[in-house]
């Protein structure tokens, strides 16, 4: 791998099943950024397991040892920046982040949200997309700002809302897709493609529009 290879945490709470699309994609002879560390808020994240088989760095900084946000996010900060990543990835991380967090590591965090941002900021998207009747549900990828799930949208990706799907058969497909996003995000702004001025996503030096990158 290239020494300038863009350097990558990931942050986590869960299965990770996106973590290891970025990591199956980071093994790519070609690919543009290594992963160099792995933060989890859970001692029992199963992603943590693809990142000790992959001999990726990990650690696990437990919020519930912190009496305040504020507390928990220092500590965070100085994990992470310990790695020196040039960008912080988060990959189904479930803690809300204090401004000076996101102030911090802004225009270098981005996040995956399976919703076709503006639409289901927020929990229960996949339900929620079906109980409105939508014919089309999917996931974003987006630089984090202070304001939830808002931030400059980088790629979309859409999936059928499909009769008779349950919340668990559309979370699938839309997963599916962010397995294919997410990884490309991540070249894209290693690649330099992707870039973020005064609030917003630009590709190749264009403004994106407010959707950002369409895919599906
Ligand atoms: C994904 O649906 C992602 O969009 C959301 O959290 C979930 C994480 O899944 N932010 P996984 O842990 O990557 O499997």
């Amino acid at each position: 791998m290239s020494h300038k290879a863009l350097k990558v945490v990931v942050l986590i709470s869960g299965g990770g099943s996106n973590l290891q699309a970025l990591i199956q994609d980071s093994h790519a002879p070609d690919a543009p950024y290594e992963i160099v560390g792995v933060l989890s808020n859970r001692q029992q994240a199963g992603g943590l397991q693809h990142a000790q088989r992959a001999s990726i760095a990990q650690q696990v900084i437990n919020h519930q040892d912190f009496n305040d946000r504020e507390q928990f996010d220092q500590a965070m900060i100085a994990a992470i920046d310990g790695w020196q990543p040039d960008l912080v990835v988060l990959a189904g991380f479930m803690r809300i982040l204090t401004d000076d967090f996101v102030t911090h590591y802004l225009g270098r965090m981005i996040n995956i949200h399976p919703s076709l941002l503006p639409k289901f900021a927020g929990l229960d998207t996949h339900q929620r997309a079906i109980d409105a009747g939508e014919s089309h549900h999917g996931a974003s990828v987006h630089y984090v700002i202070p304001e939830l799930d808002a931030g400059p949208i980088i790629l979309q990706a859409s999936v059928e809302v499909k009769a008779n799907d349950q919340a668990s058969d559309l979370a699938a497909r839309v997963l599916t897709m962010e397995h294919k996003i997410y990884p490309l995000s991540v070249r894209w702004i290693a690649e330099n493609k992707i870039s973020f001025k005064e609030n917003c996503a630009y590709l190749d030096g264009e403004r994106l529009p407010a959707h950002g990158y369409q895919i599906g």
